[in-house]
């Protein structure tokens, strides 16, 4: 009785994997053939299907048969679609509140698609004083632009407008390099003070969501896992009740485990609010409000920052050089510098190139895709091709 039902098993197994398709998740995966690899490859890169007349095809096939993929991939990754399309998707969530992948272009993403075609260091996203806009001295550029805002000027409303008239177009042709990011902003940090971070995270509140998004865009950790109640909560800022409900254990159980490490952090954008003066040069109010709650808190002077997530969890963040700092440059520099960073780029190129998250059996996958982005420099394009012939990622039959 048992023996036929093992034997009916097999038989079912062995008439499963003679199917064609083998997408049955039973059935035992089979090496992908070159032009299947070819195929996947180039889609996944570059995002859309290689026709079979492609001159590239016979190239990429080659390189895949000769068991070099990466070299095929680079072929995919230079089709401008790559920058329009992939690097795009892979920056879009991170550039808005709700993570979403689906919003216009914005300042944001084009600095990643521009970082990622010029072979830079994908850390100065995060702390450098540039900006990529529309080169409108491309005569081609300037002939399919028309509109008044195709000509790049500062200011929130023209921000947009140029960043909307440029969507869909060859970003990888013309987006050009252009710095200081802003005039008003004498500590631009990549991202950190684009105009869309600006929208997202320095409207009305305490300039507090800019810090937990940065830890969770850039580190991939949300607040809620870094909080520790171990922590000296010397930073504390004077709006936060330290006995909510008239509970004192609550704000030490609880308010403290985020709010030590957070405000902390959050020195850093005291300068800064969502305004058409994005820095100033004093403390902004909103760092200081609500005094009224407990006075004897933290009272934000400067821009000064300390990093205290650093003990019990947040050890394995990695964290690299100095651990205080003054202003968004220097808090910029030091996220892009800890090994968490390094991670969390090597997850979302893994996520966006593989269409799914890497289960937790594949954490040295994750890990040796981190030793080559740093390896390489941080370079944003290498990551993404090295996820892609991933063979994790490319699957079989
Ligand atoms: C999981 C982390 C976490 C915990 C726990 C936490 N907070 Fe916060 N708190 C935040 C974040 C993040 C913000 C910024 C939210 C925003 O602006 O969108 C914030 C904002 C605040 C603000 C400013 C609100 C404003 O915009 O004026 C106060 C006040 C505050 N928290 C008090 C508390 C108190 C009291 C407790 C305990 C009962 C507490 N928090 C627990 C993360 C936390």
């Amino acid at each position: 009785m048992k023996n036929s039902f093992i034997r009916k098993c097999v038989l079912w197994f062995a008439a499963l994997s003679t199917i064609g398709s083998g997408a049955h998740p039973y059935a035992q995966a089979q090496a992908l053939s070159v032009k299947e690899k070819a195929d996947r490859l180039f889609n996944r890169l570059a995002g859309y299907n290689l026709s079979l007349n492609d001159p590239r095809r016979a190239r990429i096939e080659s390189l895949v048969s000769q068991g070099r993929d990466l070299e095929a991939a680079r072929i995919a990754s230079a089709d401008p679609n790559f920058f329009n399309l992939t690097v795009r998707q892979f920056a879009a969530p991170m550039s808005n509140r709700a993570e979403s992948a689906r919003v216009p272009l914005n300042d944001f993403i084009a600095m990643f698609i521009g970082v990622a075609r010029d072979n830079r260091d994908a850390r100065e996203l995060l702390h450098g004083n540039f900006l990529y806009i529309a080169d409108y001295n491309d005569p081609t550029f300037r002939a399919s632009c028309t509109e008044a805002s195709c000509l790049y000027s500062p200011s929130q409303a023209r921000n947009m407008a140029h960043f909307t008239a440029i969507d869909r177009m060859n970003l990888h042709r013309y987006l050009k390099r252009v710095q200081p990011q802003r005039p008003d902003v004498s500590d631009a940090a990549g991202v950190l003070t684009s105009y869309a971070w600006a929208a997202a995270h320095f409207e009305a509140g305490t300039n507090r969501r800019a810090t937990q998004y940065a830890l969770q865009e850039f580190l991939c950790t949300p607040i809620q896992e870094m909080a520790d109640p171990t922590l000296s909560d010397h930073r504390v800022r004077r709006d936060v009740d330290r006995s909510p409900g008239a509970d004192p254990a609550v704000y030490q159980n609880e308010c403290r485990g985020c709010h030590a490490g957070m405000d902390g952090l959050s020195g850093a954008w005291a300068h800064f609010d969502n305004q058409d003066l994005l820095q100033s040069g004093g403390v902004r109010d909103k760092m200081n409000r609500n005094s009224e709650v407990f006075p004897a808190g933290h009272i934000t002077r400067d821009n000064s920052w300390v990093n205290l997530f650093t003990r019990n969890q947040n050890a394995t963040l990695q964290w690299r050089g100095s651990m205080s700092g003054r202003g968004v440059s220097e808090f910029g520099r030091m996220l892009a510098n800890s090994g968490a960073f390094s991670k969390c780029m090597a997850k979302r190129a893994f996520n966006r190139i593989c269409h799914r998250d890497p289960s937790s059996t594949e954490e040295a996958i994750i890990n040796s895709l981190k030793d080559k982005f740093e390896a390489t420099n941080y370079n944003l394009k290498s990551l993404i091709e090295e996820a892609a012939i991933l063979p994790a990622c490319l699957g079989g039959r």
